[in-house]
């Protein structure tokens, strides 16, 4: 396992379409592995394919940030099924550094996917948990979560956005 590198806004794989995964193989095995090392050590409670620069649709989650093993989750074309309710919450994202703002997402969500193993996985979700797999979803179709927001909000945003990436390059 090891850990990649997480690209950031602006960079073009960000805003692509992922390609879904017809074949489980060792490199979707290995992606996998070094996302969830890769999530855990940022730290964070979701991360898309995507975000290490792999056009694919796959997505970690773990709330418990690799204290709990069983609330890890490895979800390969995740899809959402049902989508329910309405709640606002504070987001951020590591490709987007030192940007947190509220967005509007569903209530409740129904989302099914496969694991490693192949199986099909079906998991209803409220709260944080709906959230994540709906913002790691939207990554695989392209989507940040500032495109969540209005145009204007957006627009003040890019400042500060230029700001952050050069103090996180800074950083190294
Ligand atoms: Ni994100």
């Amino acid at each position: 396992m090891s850990k990649r590198e997480i690209i950031k806004i602006g960079h073009p794989t960000l805003s692509q379409k992922a390609e879904p995964i017809n074949n489980i193989n060792q490199e979707i095995v290995d992606l996998a592995k070094d996302m969830v090392e890769t999530m855990h050590q940022a730290p964070g409670i979701g991360l898309a394919a995507p975000q290490v620069n792999v056009s694919r649709r796959l997505i970690t989650v773990d709330l418990s940030v690799g204290e709990k093993k069983d609330e890890l989750i490895v979800m390969i074309n995740p899809e959402i099924l049902e989508e329910e309710g309405e709640m606002i919450g504070e987001e951020g994202c590591l490709s987007v550094p030192g940007i947190y703002e509220k967005v509007l997402r569903p209530a409740r969500i129904v989302v099914r996917g496969y694991n490693l193993d192949e199986q099909e996985i079906i998991i209803e979700a409220r709260d944080l948990l709906a959230r994540v797999l709906y913002h790691e979803i939207d990554h695989l179709n392209g989507k940040l979560f500032i495109d969540r927001l209005s145009p204007l909000k957006r627009r003040l945003l890019k400042n500060r956005l230029k700001k952050e990436m050069a103090k996180s390059e800074g950083k190294g």
